[in-house]
């Protein structure tokens, strides 16, 4: 699926940009510029990697670097891509992120101690890995607190900070480096995931939110406060099990079960009752755990989350938003990441609606082209 358009009419001054997100069953790009202060929709695409791995649409990979390049080569050309600079995602699941809490100290001593204390996380030597940290802003509204607990204005500060410490193996950087080469790119940069889908689907305010990224192997949960990852929850399920689900237990060949899950899903025309019942199951599983996780930072935090974001390709199954209105008390919404891009108002619709698959890859290109400016 690739839509090139307004390549002739639309000659904006500014770079174009590419974002990159290789997923385990699909590759997702999108083409922004910059024109007048905002970020011009050029192009987008997706190419299911199945077929590159021999097996079928939806279905998640573990792909070599050649063809993860041809792949990406195919996906290019196919979208008319005019841009070689880039940005590329990098997977939740190559990655580590961790929480920790340090004893109050100055950024140089944090430089010292934070490879020291990563290492008690780390399962390989610490030569081998890229560690990144985020210091996670204090509180600043301590009226509530002392609303709360009675307590005196004038307690010291906390002795204690929190870090948000992020770790990749450099054999991921490596192997990124090899597809951005392999494809002729000049790529400048690397982001994990979630900080992508942050830029692109969640407002930056004072909220709880929380990001549930449903992909094809795996679910990833994040709670995001004022602009800042605060959990991060990976539930071992995605959208692939229901495919799979409903080939095993119904009958149906793979391709069947997926152009099933994908044209009707759990919308009100699905009258196998089979089908129907297969598909909530599976996703009463992810839905529990998700509550799981929302109830543990609540918890610990003593905070609400205030809205769910649903992103992801697995988010895109009809009946699946319905489904989650019904299971948490809480806001549901779809991502909507395109709505940060100006595009030909005749697009929206379909914008909208393949929204959650590009949470990723416009995030990216939305900060390449920060970068351009
Ligand atoms: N319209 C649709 N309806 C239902 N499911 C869909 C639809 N489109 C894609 N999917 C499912 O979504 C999954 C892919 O989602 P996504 O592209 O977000 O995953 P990915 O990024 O490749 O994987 P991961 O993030 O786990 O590495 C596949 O299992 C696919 O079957
Ligand atoms: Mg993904």
């Amino acid at each position: 699926m690739a839509i090139p358009f307004f390549q002739n009419f639309f000659k904006p001054k500014g770079q174009s940009v590419l974002g990159i997100d290789i997923g385990s069953s699909s590759i997702k790009i999108v083409q922004l510029r910059k024109k007048g202060g905002k970020a011009v929709l050029e192009t987008y695409g997706e190419l299911a990697l199945g077929p590159y791995a021999g097996t079928e649409i939806g279905r998640a990979t573990n792909l070599p670097n050649e063809k993860i390049i041809e792949a990406l080569n195919d996906l290019i050309k196919e979208a008319n891509v005019t841009t070689k600079s880039a940005g590329i995602s990098i997977s939740t699941g190559s990655s580590l992120l961790s929480f920790i809490r340090m004893p109050d100290m100055d950024q140089k001593q944090l430089a010292t101690m934070i490879p020291i204390e990563a290492r008690k996380y780390i399962p390989v030597p610490i030569t081998e890995v890229t560690l990144d940290w985020w210091i996670i802003p204090k509180e600043e509204n301590t009226f509530s607190d002392f609303e709360k607990t009675g307590a005196p204005d004038n307690l010291p500060k906390e002795k204690s900070i929190d870090i948000l410490l992020v770790v990749i193996h450099n054999d991921v950087l490596n192997h990124l480096n090899t597809i951005g080469a392999g494809v002729g790119l000049n790529t400048s940069f690397y982001e994990i995931e979630i900080f992508s889908s942050m830029r692109s689907v969640v407002d930056q305010n004072l909220e709880s939110v929380m990001i549930f990224d449903m992909g094809a192997g795996s679910t990833e949960l994040y709670v995001i406060e004022r602009g800042i990852l605060r959990a991060s929850h990976t539930v071992n399920r995605g959208s692939q099990e229901i495919t799979l689900a409903l080939s095993r237990s119904l009958g149906f060949s793979v391709a069947d079960a997926e152009h099933i899950k994908r044209t009707i899903g759990i919308s009100p025309e699905q009258d196998n009752k089979n089908v129907r019942e297969i598909i909530t199951l599976n996703l009463d599983y992810i839905f529990s755990e998700t509550a799981r996780v929302m109830s543990a930072y609540e918890r610990k935090y003593n905070k609400n989350i205030s809205k769910i974001i649903l992103t992801g390709g697995g988010s895109l199954l009809k009946g699946l938003l319905d489904l989650a209105r019904t299971r948490f008390q809480t806001e549901v919404v779809l991502g909507d990441p395109f709505s940060k891009t100006t595009a030909p108002a005749f697009l929206e619709p379909v914008l909208r609606i393949a929204g959650p698959e590009f949470a990723v890859a416009i995030g990216i290109a939305l900060r390449k082209l920060q970068e351009e400016e």
